[in-house]
């Protein structure tokens, strides 16, 4: 298949794809669908406004024929869309695609690991951002149990994943004291540690740039318990500055938007789980891909409506956060739970 190079308004690749399966989640993380937010924010898809696992297969290919390699399952929670499992494999098979990847809170990880694996899952990424069971409740919405994702997370370090990365969502004040224990915990293991800045995704998880832990705060932080190293990025648009332990135990990443946005080299689409196109994480609305697919559009015009979407985007949100926020601030955003970070 001869690729078409896409590029956007600023002559980024289209890359990566990030596929929200289900906008339905077990937890309520305070920064993402806070629990008292409820009744006034979040409604939820019903499960006939879901893509059909058909109907993105189709996309997929369309967006492998426009350039994507790498593909992201995400959330919600991506574990409770019935039937996962089928769809990673028949993601897998699908030409093109060099890795595979699901990004999940962990708490169903010990019941699916396995066939995920069996279905050809190259890379897991979970979500923990303390050990402390009294913090991960109060962060998560009192949900979930801290010892089952410990497990699903042993489980994935036993059964061969390429790469096992567990994401830390760091809140001043909030899960801060909560560093070095994760950095013990994980050193030496196969688990890659990636401490986030906090972001001002959505509408009512209330950020403040006071609750954000700048990287370079944390990185003097880690290097003075443990020394640090910085290591080259692998590839073009990495999203984590990595670090190594001088001690060869290991590496840890640090990703961050707020102080040191990466735009200039996003290389990432989304897609809803009703099916809308994103060209950012901050966006405000997607383009809708399913009415087309389901009004009985062809692959060529499929092709042509993803294509002029990209080609149109601007987005650099992260650099121009304090911009937006001073002159715009009320600004809609989709929420971290529809597009799945
Ligand atoms: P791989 O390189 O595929 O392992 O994934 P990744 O490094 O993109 O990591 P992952 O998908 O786990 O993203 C980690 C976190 O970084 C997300 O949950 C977001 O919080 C943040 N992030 C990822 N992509 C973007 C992006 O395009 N913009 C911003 N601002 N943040 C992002
Ligand atoms: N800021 C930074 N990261 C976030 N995530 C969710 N909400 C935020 C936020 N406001 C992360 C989650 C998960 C991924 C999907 O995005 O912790 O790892
Ligand atoms: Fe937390 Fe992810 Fe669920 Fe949002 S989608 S509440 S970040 S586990
Ligand atoms: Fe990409 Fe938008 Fe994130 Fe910038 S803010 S890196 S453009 S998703």
């Amino acid at each position: 298949m001869i690729k078409n190079f896409l590029q956007d308004a600023f002559h980024r690749p289209l890359r990566d794809l990030r596929i929200s399966v289900i906008d339905r989640c077990n937890f309520r993380c305070t920064y993402c669908m806070p629990d008292k937010e409820d009744a006034r924010h979040f409604s939820f898809l019903k499960p006939q406004e879901w893509l059909s696992f058909e109907e993105i297969i189709r996309l997929t290919k369309l967006f492998v024929a426009a350039g994507v390699t790498k593909i992201r399952l995400t959330g919600g929670e991506p574990l409770l869309r019935p039937n996962l499992v089928e769809l990673v494999g028949k993601l897998r098979a699908i030409e093109g695609i060099r890795d595979l990847a699901l990004t999940t809170n962990g708490s169903l990880l010990s019941r699916y690991a396995h066939d995920l694996k069996d279905a050809g899952l190259d890379r897991i990424t979970v979500s923990l951002d303390t050990l402390d069971a009294r913090f991960f409740h109060q962060m998560n919405g009192n949900k979930g149990d801290l010892k089952k994702v410990l497990e699903g997370i042993e489980i994935c370090e036993g059964i061969g994943f390429e790469t096992i990365k567990i994401n830390v969502v760091l809140q001043r004040g909030v899960n801060d004291h909560s560093v070095m224990d994760l950095v013990w915990y994980f050193k030496g293991r196969k688990p890659v540690l990636r401490f986030i800045e906090y972001m001002d995704v959505g509408n009512c998880n209330h950020w403040d740039l006071r609750y954000v832990v700048p990287t370079r705060e944390l990185v003097d932080l880690i290097n003075e318990q443990l020394p640090l190293r910085p290591l080259a990025a692998k590839e073009f648009g990495e999203v984590a500055a990595r670090y190594e332990f001088v001690d060869g135990s290991g590496e840890v990443g640090f990703i961050s938007s707020v102080t040191q946005p990466f735009c200039g080299t996003c290389t990432r689409g989304r897609i809803s789980a009703e099916g809308k196109m994103y060209t950012c994480l901050f966006a405000g609305d997607g383009v809708d891909l399913r009415a087309p697919l389901r009004q009985g559009a062809d692959d060529a015009q499929l092709s042509a409506l993803i294509q002029s979407v990209w080609q149109k985007r601007a987005d650099r949100y992260s650099e121009l956060r304090a911009q937006i926020r001073k002159h715009t601030p009320h600004t809609h955003k989709v929420e971290m739970f529809q597009i799945g970070g």
